[in-house]
Order: structure tokens, then C-alpha cells, then sequence
């Protein structure tokens, strides 16, 4: 089995992309490492059935050999993490928007098999967690850029959708809550990583509104328990799964799991999202997923705690600080 991962250089797909060479098949990875790091392939590098192929899904011409080559595609690549969507929307929807197309076109010349890797961002402003497959999707004006990453993601899932419909392309849509674990990086706005990394070095932790904000942190090998089967079960193809933990946890809450796990001397600081982003930002109170469907399907359901979970990243990012001082 020879697997396509977009944005394979990534957080998400590079843990993939090991797990699927450690079960014996091939992978290749495109990625044009904007936020991806080559490091986080090194493991998946050991390996003969290993390729790297540094490129953007949005060039056709990279692609489409990519994919003929394949027996089934992640489509992973995509301009994530708040900060970045805040301060490059014109990348984040040529990326996520454009990159699909390409990347949904040459899947269906060859008819393969597509993980469509979207978000829990698509839910939206809908505060009834917690969120079926099939609930509503509410967004602000578009004068709030922070929209324009679950917009995006929404087309991508129309898209896949509509390829199924018309021409019964096998394409399954994960729509992905909170990840976390080793590799994640924290320079693009996400949280735990952020966190960890303020108290290691007894920094303060900057939390942003009032932190009774809650979150569902899921570990990235669970995650990857839920997509690496997907896109081979016929029974998935044109269907949308929630994927996540859905441990509720307030962000308050997190941030004094970490300074717990770490032993730190850290303070909480309070920030407003004006502060934080340079113009407000409309948060979530709550995102939890209903996992159900995903469970009656395939029997998924998360396996590691939070507090391992958090235990794992602490660990990774002590290492990385150890090696960089
Ligand atoms: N991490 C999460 O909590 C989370 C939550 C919901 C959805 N997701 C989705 O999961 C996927 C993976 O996210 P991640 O957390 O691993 O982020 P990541 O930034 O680590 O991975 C994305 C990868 O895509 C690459 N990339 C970006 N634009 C590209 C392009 N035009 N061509 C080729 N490669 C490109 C980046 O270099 C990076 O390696 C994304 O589609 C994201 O939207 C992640």
C-alpha cells in the first residue's frame, strides 16, 4: 500500500506518515514546508519506502504523478493555526481552497482513495455541544478574517463531497478537534505548545480572554488511530467524521495542568484578544465533538488521557530546549 501525504512535513502528517511505514507500506510527502520542518521526518526518512518531495499541492504538475503513484491520499497540507489565518488570509484560502481542487482533480483522474483532513472550526459560532456531523454551521461577517480558515475548509468539504455525489470518488472528510502531541509547534498560535514552552522557561502563561473557554485535547497517535483506516473502508466514502477527545478541559484548567506537569514558577496572565492578534478575534466558549458516529463505525474511541497526553508534549518540547540552548 503506497500512501500520499500532503503536508506530510507537519505535525499531524508526519506522525502518519511513521505509522503507516511502520506497518509495512510506502509513503511519499509533499510539502512545501511553510510551517511543516523536515526534522519531524527524520524517523519516516530511515526508511527505503520512504520519499520526500518538496512542492505545494497547488501545482498540478507536482501533484498528479504523486497521486497516479498512490493507492490512497491524506490530504493533510493546509495554512493552519489562528495567528497565521489572522495575518496571511490570502494564503490561507489559495492554500486550502486552490491546494483541495488540485489535489481533489488528480484523485479522481486516478481514483484514489482521499482523507480530507477539516476542522472542528467549521461548526462555527453553533454553541449546541456537543457537535453532530450534521449540525449547523454558523459564522460571523466577513469583516472577522478569523472566518476565512473554516470557510475554506467548508468548500474543501463541499468539494469532496460533490466528487463523491457525482462520480462515487471514495472520499471521507475527518473533521479534526484540538490535536496535540510531540512536533506541534507553538509559533503559529496553538495553545498547548505555547504554553509548555512559557513554563519550561518560567515565563508567564498568556492566556487570552477570561480562560473559562473549554477545549477537547486529543492526542495525535490517537488521531491517527481514527485517519489511517478511513479512507480504505467503502463504508466512510462521502461521509463527515468528527474526530477528538471530548474531555472537556477549560483553559484555565490547562494551563495550571502544565505548570503542575512541569514545576513551574510561572504566572497566569490575562490578555484580551485585541492584545493578542492586534484586533479582536470571536472565540468559542465550548467545542466538543460527538464522536458517536465514528465509534459505531469503525469502534474508535480515544485511549490516552489528557494528562499523558500533556506529559508527552512537556517531555518533547524539555528535549528540543535542551538541544537548542
Ligand atoms: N492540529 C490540530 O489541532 C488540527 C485541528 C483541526 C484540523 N487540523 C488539520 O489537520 C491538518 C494538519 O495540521 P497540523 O496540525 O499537522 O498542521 P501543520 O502546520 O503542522 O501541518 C500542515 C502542513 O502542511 C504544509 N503545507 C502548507 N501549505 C502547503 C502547500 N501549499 N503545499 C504543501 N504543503 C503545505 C505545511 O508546511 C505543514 O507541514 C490541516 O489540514 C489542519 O487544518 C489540525
Amino acid at each position: 500500500m503506497h500512501a500520499l501525504i500532503t503536508g506530510g512535513a507537519g505535525f499531524i502528517g508526519s506522525h502518519l506518515a511513521e505509522s503507516l511505514l511502520a506497518d509495512g507500506g510506502a509513503v511519499t510527502v509533499i510539502d512545501d514546508l511553510s510551517t511543516g520542518r523536515l526534522t519531524n521526518l527524520a524517523d519516516a526518512q530511515k526508511h527505503s519506502s520512504f520519499q520526500f518531495v518538496r512542492g505545494t499541492v497547488r501545482d498540478e504538475s507536482a501533484v498528479r504523478p504523486l497521486v497516479e503513484r498512490a493507492d490512497v491520499v491524506y490530504h493533510l497540507a493546509a495554512a493552519v493555526g489562528v495567528r497565521r489565518i489572522v495575518e496571511a488570509p490570502v494564503e490561507t484560502m489559495e492554500t486550502n481552497i486552490q491546494g483541495t481542487g488540485v489535489i481533489l482533480a488528480a484523485a479522481n483522474r486516478f481514483r484514489r482513495p482521499v482523507f480530507l483532513a477539516s476542522t472542528s472550526e467549521v461548526y462555527g459560532r453553533n454553541t449546541a455541544v456537543p457537535f453532530r456531523e450534521d449540525a449547523d454551521m454558523i459564522f460571523g461577517s466577513v469583516g472577522y478574517n478569523r472566518w476565512s480558515y473554516a470557510c475554506s475548509k467548508v468548500i474543501d468539504e463541499f468539494l469532496g463531497l460533490a466528487y463523491h455525489q457525482e462520480t462515487q470518488l471514495p472520499v471521507v472528510v475527518g473533521r479534526l478537534f484540538n490535536v496535540i502531541g510531540p512536533r506541534q509547534t507553538g509559533a503559529y498560535g496553538m495553545v498547548v505548545p505555547n504554553f509548555v514552552r512559557s513554563a519550561l522557561r518560567n515565563e508567564p502563561l498568556r492566556i487570552h480572554g477570561d480562560g473559562r473557554q473549554t477545549r477537547c485535547f486529543c492526542h495525535v497517535r490517537d488521531i491517527i488511530q481514527a485517519i489511517q483506516p478511513l479512507p480504505l473502508n467503502p463504508r466512510a466514502a462521502g461521509e463527515v467524521f468528527n474526530i477528538g477527545a471530548t474531555e472537556e478541559i477549560s483553559i484555565n484548567a490547562l494551563a495550571d495542568a502544565i505548570l503542575e506537569l512541569t514545576d513551574s514558577r510561572s504566572a497566569k496572565e490575562y490578555v484580551s484578544y485585541e492584545e493578542a492578534f492586534g484586533r479582536p478575534l470571536e472565540d468559542m466558549m465550548r467545542r466538543r465533538p460527538d464522536t458517536a458516529k465514528l465509534h459505531a463505525l469503525t469502534g474508535w474511541s480515544p485511549q490516552i488521557p489528557l494528562r499523558d497526553a500533556l506529559r508527552d508534549v512537556v517531555e518533547f518540547m524539555r528535549a528540543e530546549m535542551n538541544e537548542s540552548e
